[in-house]
């Protein structure tokens, strides 16, 4: 087993992972289901949900998914309603559905513009607003998937940098509201990532990776289980004291700025 713990440090807890289905969201729901929590997973797509619970159960692991999408709050209650009924109160909840496309403003229409932010900031909002009502207080742990682009600007990226600062500027309005009950809420800042969704959009081609690989102190983008062993720490005991914090885990990457790579 890889990872910073072998033990199951999660017996007996239950994880909710908004956008659960692929990528590096459903490396944390592996991560946490490997260390015993019980998981529950959504996104859109009834066949990736599918997918993504086979490979968590194929492997011993316990959890099951539902199609839902974070823009409708009706959809996430239920989804919520039903993991607490299926499991438990719930110990972790990670908020990581995003959209990606590059294009600058002037090449975007409101609504476009609207969409990303609906899915990353509104949606997040949805995730916790609602599932505050599940958590198991105190002692509960929320994490928000955030990226770079919320405080370096990038090229193309305007309407993924304005959602990630509002999710950013949400993890640390709701701690400080939200801590006297015992609910910790800290964003994950990942660097580029390697095989993912979000990489492939971001870096289309050969040389675009590179350049963005030569923007990172480490010259090399991140593995998905780099992301999920800093989920499982901020999720553990050893991580109690920590909240409203912004960790960022890029290679450096947010040290230099954009570095000049200019995706759009
Ligand atoms: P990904 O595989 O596309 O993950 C996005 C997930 O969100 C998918 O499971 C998708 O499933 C779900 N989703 C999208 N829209 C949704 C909606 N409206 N409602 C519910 N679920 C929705 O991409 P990834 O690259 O691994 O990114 C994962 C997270 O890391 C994102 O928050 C991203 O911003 C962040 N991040 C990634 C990188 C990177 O290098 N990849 C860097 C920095 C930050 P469905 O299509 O089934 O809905
Ligand atoms: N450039 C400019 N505008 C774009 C665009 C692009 N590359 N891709 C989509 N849009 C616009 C659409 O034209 C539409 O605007 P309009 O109604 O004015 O024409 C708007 O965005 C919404 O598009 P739609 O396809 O209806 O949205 P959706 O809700 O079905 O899908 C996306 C959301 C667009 C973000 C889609 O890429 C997605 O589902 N992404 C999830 C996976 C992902 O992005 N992973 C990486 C995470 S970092």
């Amino acid at each position: 087993m890889a990872g910073i713990y072998k033990e199951a440090i999660f017996e007996g807890k239950v994880a909710f992972i908004a956008g659960g289905s692929s990528g590096i969201n459903l490396r944390i729901a592996q991560r946490l289901a490997e260390l015993g929590a019980r998981v529950s997973i959504i996104s859109r797509s009834e066949d990736k949900v599918q997918a993504a619970v086979d490979s968590i159960v194929s492997v011993g692991g316990t959890a099951f998914g539902q199609s839902a999408d974070v823009r409708d709050p009706e959809a996430v209650a239920k989804a919520l309603h039903a993991t607490a009924e299926q499991y438990d109160e719930i110990d972790i909840l990670v908020s990581g559905a995003a959209g990606n496309f590059v294009a600058t403003a002037l090449d975007m229409s409101p609504n476009a513009f609207k969409t990303v932010v609906d899915i990353d900031l509104l949606g997040t909002f949805n995730v916790l607003r609602i599932g505050f009502e599940h958590l198991r207080k105190p002692g509960a742990s929320i994490i928000n998937i955030s990226a770079g682009q919320a405080f370096v600007p990038m090229i193309g990226q305007s309407h993924v940098g304005s959602a990630k600062a509002g999710v950013d500027m949400l993890t640390k309005n709701l701690a400080m509201e939200w801590g006297p009950s015992g609910v910790r809420v800290n964003s994950i800042v990942p660097g580029p990532i390697e095989d993912t969704e979000g990489m492939a959009r971001l870096a289309s081609n050969e040389k675009i990776k590179q350049a963005f690989k030569q923007t990172v102190p480490l010259r090399r983008y991140g593995s998905k289980d780099e992301i999920a062993d800093l989920a499982v720490f901020l999720s553990s005991d050893a991580a109690a004291y920590i909240t409203g914090a912004i960790v960022v885990c890029d290679g450096g990457q947010t040290l230099c700025g954009s570095g000049g790579v200019n995706v759009g």
